[in-house]
């Protein structure tokens, strides 16, 4: 039974156990969203509390019967779907020959996989509705790879993602459904936790870190803006503009 009794907007956000997902989500139920929220262990999260505006779903987003319980869950709970953040992701930096087959099967199952089926529901509902939002997150590195950092299986997983919005965003557009990435450059989350920080700030030519609230800023400018659409906002200090800094 809906317990969406005050019509909230309603969004799903995967990966929201951690780093830009957990921002994203937070984000969003403090602007008074209901929000679905999904992991392989959210329910586990000190971060997120279920509540009344937040549904936890476990479980691994590259297999489709997790992307079918995760938009039931939403339609069962909040009658809806107004937006669908996808922030999950896996990064396995090696270079290109020593890829293995487990790497390359990881890689695709998270990074497209899981993109595909939650996105595919998500939109058969939206479409019911005519209207929704789809967001991807991508990364800047796929227009602007670097020499020396060997990411060529993210690249492949993560350059779908501007590709794949543009075709939903035209394939649904008489339905009311938009669809967006966001490519941000080295956001400062548990992913680079390890990472030498000092070294990534000089991949961007405004030398520091992106913040998950910069990436909530540029989700919460594409959720107010009904034009836009089929877009891609780096969030990278510049980094995709030019060469050298
Ligand atoms: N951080 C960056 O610099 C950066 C830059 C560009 C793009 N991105 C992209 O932004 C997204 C979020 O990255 P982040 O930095 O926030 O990473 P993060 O802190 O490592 O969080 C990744 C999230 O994805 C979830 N996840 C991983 N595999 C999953 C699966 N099979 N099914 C469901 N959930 C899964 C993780 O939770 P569980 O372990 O509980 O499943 C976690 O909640 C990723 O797509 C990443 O590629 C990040």
């Amino acid at each position: 039974m809906s317990v969406n009794i005050n019509k909230k907007p309603v969004a799903i956000v995967t990966g929201a156990s951690s780093g830009i997902g957990l921002g994203v989500t937070r984000a969003l139920i403090e602007h008074g969203y209901c929000v679905v929220a999904n992991s392989r262990s959210i329910s586990r999260s000190k971060d997120l509390i279920a509540s009344t505006d937040l549904v936890l779903v476990d479980g691994d987003i590259g297999k489709r019967e997790t992307a079918v319980k995760v938009v039931n869950a939403a339609v069962k709970q909040f009658e809806r779907i107004d937006l669908l953040v996808n922030c999950a992701g896996i990064y396995i930096p090696k270079p290109f020959t020593e890829y293995t087959l487990e790497d390359f099967e990881t890689m695709i199952h998270t990074n497209i996989a899981g993109y595909f089926f939650v996105t595919q529901q998500a939109v058969a509902h939206m479409r019911k509705q005519k209207s929704g939002h789809v967001v991807g997150i991508s990364t800047t590195l796929v227009d602007q790879p670097l020499a020396g950092a060997p990411i060529s299986l993210p690249v492949i997983t993560k350059s779908t993602i501007p590709a794949f919005s543009r075709a939903l965003a035209m394939e649904y557009v008489a339905d009311g459904i938009r669809a967006n990435t966001i490519s941000p450059g080295v956001v400062d989350t548990p992913l680079h936790a390890h990472d030498d920080h000092e070294a990534l700030k000089k991949l961007h030519p405004i030398p520091r870190l992106v913040q998950i609230s910069e990436i909530v800023d540029a989700l919460f400018y594409l959720q107010s803006a009904p034009m836009v659409n089929g877009e891609n906002i780096r969030i990278d200090g510049g980094a995709h503009a030019g060469a050298k800094w």
